[in-house]
């Protein structure tokens, strides 16, 4: 049983894909803390609803941000969890939460790294970079996390079709579609080591 954290800034239809799954029985791990660095945000909601332990923490509740690390490694730590999971987070991490689960903490990017990553392409940027440069295709890109962002060793991608017509939003909805899927797929194989992790 893989032990997981989730943080998340927005809606959080990508952690409710993998407490979903987990439920289900179709990803041997748990969701034992999910951390939300804006206190209305949709995922402290779902999470809530689920039933699942969770922390608003952001520079409002700490406005020292090596207080802030310092405490988000802690409450990682005592979470249980093994691997952390960003699922829309849309801060860098600190160097202690970093170096505690150095080569354990997972980003999805909604598209094909390294094309379109790094500072600013994040949510809607991303996908109208993707029609802008003509790219026929596009998906998402889970990766391990460093401290640069979009940067760490990529884990798994899956693709899909640029139509012709497409609009952000159409491309953006597609490519959430495949997120859910790869995310939870590549978690199980994390699970069931068929990909090793060097900090598990
Ligand atoms: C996803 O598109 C993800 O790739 C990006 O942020 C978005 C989060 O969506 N990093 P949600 O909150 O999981 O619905």
């Amino acid at each position: 049983m893989l032990e997981l954290a989730i943080l998340a800034s927005g809606s959080g239809s990508n952690m409710q894909s993998i407490v979903d799954a987990c439920r289900h029985g179709s990803l041997p791990a748990s969701v034992r803390l999910v951390i939300g660095n804006n206190s209305k945000s949709g995922v402290l909601e779902r999470a809530r609803a689920a039933g699942i332990p969770t922390i608003h923490m952001s520079l409002k509740t700490h406005p020292d941000a090596a207080e802030l690390d310092q405490a988000m490694a802690r409450a990682l730590g005592e979470s249980g969890a093994q691997v952390v999971c960003l699922a829309g987070y849309m801060k860098l991490l600190g160097p202690r939460t970093l170096a505690a689960y150095d080569g354990r903490i997972l980003n999805i990017h909604p598209g094909l790294l390294p094309r379109h990553g790094g500072q600013g392409f994040f949510g809607r940027a991303v996908h109208e970079a993707v029609l802008a440069a003509g790219d026929t295709e596009s998906g998402p890109t889970v990766h391990l996390v460093d401290e640069i962002y979009d940067h760490g060793q990529t884990l798994a991608q899956s693709r899909v079709p640029v139509l012709a017509d497409d609009t952000p939003d159409s491309l953006a909805a597609r490519v959430l579609e495949q997120e859910h899927l790869l995310y939870v797929d590549t978690l199980r194989r994390i699970a069931t080591g068929e990909i090793k992790l060097s900090g598990l």
